[in-house]
């Protein structure tokens, strides 16, 4: 049966249903064997025009959307932002609206302010694909930190997946929050107070998962996210350790005393991760700190998957391009 993934923009994770994403990953899966082999091209996408708009910095995304397009013979332009004519005072939707005179197919944007993506959107007839709009959402993260789960542990149901840091201003985890929730995981969350919000309701999957009976109370139902007081409570017992980075650029305040305190209260040392399973896995959405957020004893672990996150980053922007241009998911 042919899944219902057929929207062309893919602004965030909050608007998919659990088949929408279910279909991505399987999509996903189908062209991850394209970069195994050693002629990485398909003519898939030939003909097509990829523009990659970056407005912040970026290794692991823009990369791999690149190569994605160049692996599907899609043409694929990189625009600079500090030499195009934004650096003239050209607005985003100015610049978005010469852009789509050209005929793309598809843009990729990155920007430091939450919604451009969507307004983007709203003027372009290319498929637009969020690659990170300040602290809202980072979907092709989640899809593929989801694809690196699902290759290990085989199911994302039913698991404990914890997110340590600064979730407050993390885009990543907000995605992962919304594709984790939707897939049946129980999410905990943990991290300083100042950077852990304690009203997740709006983040919550509007399709929640099974909700499961609380244990102390036969009335009282819980959700499938928890935000624990203390790392510790986070880490046990969990089959994911997800490790996020302080992301100073959003941070307009001091939040924490020190790093070296950050380090000490919240980072991920062997001795931390010991709590979790003892099959538990490690990832970490780069680019990383080593020695704050995560010690390099886990990092360079066998339970580090964080290198496999970005192998599979370029199946699955494969994946988002070829649908959002036109491809269905039966590819
Ligand atoms: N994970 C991630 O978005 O990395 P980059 O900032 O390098 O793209």
């Amino acid at each position: 049966m042919e899944k219902p993934f057929r929207r062309s923009d893919l602004l965030g994770i909050r608007d998919l249903s659990a088949e929408e994403i279910r279909g991505i990953l399987d999509t996903a899966e189908n062209f991850r064997e394209i970069n195994a082999r050693e002629i990485k091209k398909v003519p898939t996408l030939r003909g097509k025009t990829v523009i990659n708009l970056f407005f912040e910095n970026s290794t692991r995304t823009r990369t791999s959307f690149e190569l994605a397009a160049k692996r599907l013979s899609a043409d694929a332009i990189n625009i600079s932002v500090s030499s195009s004519s934004l650096a003239k005072g050209e607005t985003l939707v100015d610049t978005a609206l010469n852009l789509d005179a050209m005929d793309p197919d598809c843009i990729v944007v990155r920007h430091g302010s939450a919604g451009v993506p969507h307004q983007l959107a709203k003027v372009s007839r290319a498929a637009i694909i969020n690659a990170g709009d300040g602290a809202n959402e980072h979907p092709t993260q989640a899809l593929l930190d989801a694809m690196t789960i699902r290759e290990h542990k085989k199911k994302i149901e039913g698991l404990e997946v914890a997110i340590i840091g600064d979730i407050l201003h993390s885009r990543v985890a907000r995605s992962n929050i919304h594709l984790l929730t939707k897939l049946g995981a129980n999410v905990r969350v943990a991290g300083p107070g100042t950077l852990v919000p304690r009203d997740f309701e709006y983040l919550i999957a509007r399709e929640p998962c099974k909700k499961k009976k609380n244990k102390s109370s036969k009335t009282e139902e819980r959700t499938s996210l928890t935000v624990c007081d203390h790392v510790e409570d986070a880490i046990e017992n969990a089959d994911v350790v997800m490790i996020l980075r302080i992301q100073r650029e959003r941070q307009n305040s001091a939040y924490f005393p020190t790093l070296r305190e950050y380090s000490i209260h919240y980072g991920l040392t062997n001795e931390r991760l010991d709590l979790a399973k003892k099959d538990a896995i490690v990832l970490h959405p780069g680019p990383m700190n080593r020695g704050i957020e995560i010690a390099s004893e886990v990092a360079d672990s066998s339970r580090s998957l964080i290198l496999d996150q970005v192998k599979y980053g370029v199946a699955v922007r494969m994946a988002v391009l070829y649908l959002a241009t036109g491809g269905s998911t039966q590819a």
